[in-house]
């Protein structure tokens, strides 16, 4: 899928791209259906709401679920972030985010790059997210909101937050919230939140300054967010673990328009079970661990 030129600067000037109805509903069926055994699981991979037992954020389907696994490596999702960045990318974090109904909790307000500088050393802001709804987004059940041109600001101010919810962030703070806000417009256009039905795919940013508040409808918000990063802005530190922010570094190739309909053959490297490896962290930044280990390395 190419952006037109129009696109390409609306998301210059915006931050974001909003595609309303991108997939289809027979698009749609089968990654649908595979999340309830997805988020039945009991792995790490899970993490689940504080306080219960809903799932907040299921990392890494694309390897251990087919459909999943064909959704990462889709050209309606992929081609226009390669096309943005001119270059090619990895997937640094896939998530099925659930905002379950009457469960969902609050994303305080953040960039996703203040979060990927601060804790995994991505050098540069050339990666972003494109986020695919497997439900209808109305206005009620905690859809994302976004605050138009913030990513012009680059990298703002961050706390660590790891109390508000039960996954830490790097949010910023109120004040700097009401100014970003008041820049952008207030009340007139300050805030937006894409709503849309399932199917419907956004593309923002990685410094778009974004929240959403939590879920008291009976409706799931279930998205699906692919995290791309162009290749050579890959992360230089693996403190976070694997299963949060990837280590794999491999340009996507993508499938056929039609892979969620039809069946191509993709690579399911943890369809058993995720890797001990997967868990493990370090401090370092990458280049010295390699130091270390050449370091130990007999002549
Ligand atoms: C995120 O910001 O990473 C997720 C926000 C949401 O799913 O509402
Ligand atoms: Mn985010």
């Amino acid at each position: 899928m190419k952006l037109t030129p129009q696109q390409i600067e609306q998301f210059d000037r915006e931050g974001y791209l909003f595609f309303p109805s991108l997939f289809s509903p027979g698009e749609m069926r089968t990654l649908n259906e595979a999340v309830p055994a997805l988020y039945a699981r009991r792995e790490a991979f899970n993490v689940r709401e504080k306080g219960s037992d809903a799932v907040r954020t299921n990392f890494d389907a694309h390897l251990y679920s087919e459909p999943f696994a064909r959704l990462a490596r889709h050209p309606r999702m992929v081609e226009p972030v390669m096309e943005l960045f001119e270059e090619e990318v990895y997937m640094h974090q896939f998530k099925i985010n659930g905002k379950m109904a009457f469960e969902g909790d609050v994303w305080q307000w953040h960039q996703d790059y203040g979060t990927w500088l601060n804790d995994d050393m991505m050098p540069t802001e050339r990666a972003m997210n494109v986020a695919i709804f497997l439900d209808d987004v109305n206005e009620y059940n905690g859809p994302l909101m976004f605050i138009p041109g913030s990513h012009k600001k680059g990298v703002v101010e961050a706390k660590h937050d790891l109390t508000t919810t039960s996954y830490p962030l790097w949010t910023v703070d109120h004040d700097l919230i009401t100014k970003l806000v008041d820049r952008a417009g207030g009340k007139n256009g300050g805030i937006v939140s894409p709503k849309g039905p399932a199917g419907s795919m956004i593309l923002f940013h990685s410094c778009l300054v974004h929240a959403s508040t939590s879920n008291l409808s009976p409706w799931n918000r279930v998205s699906v967010y692919l995290s791309l990063c162009a290749v050579s802005n890959h992360i230089r530190r693996f403190k976070r673990p694997e299963y949060i922010a990837h280590r794999d570094f491999t340009p996507i190739a993508c499938l056929p328009d039609d892979c969620l309909v039809k069946s191509y053959p993709v690579d399911l490297p943890w369809k058993n079970g995720m890797p001990a490896s997967a868990l493990a962290t370090s401090p370092e930044p990458i280049d010295q661990i390699k130091t270390t280990a050449q370091a130990v390395i007999p002549a």
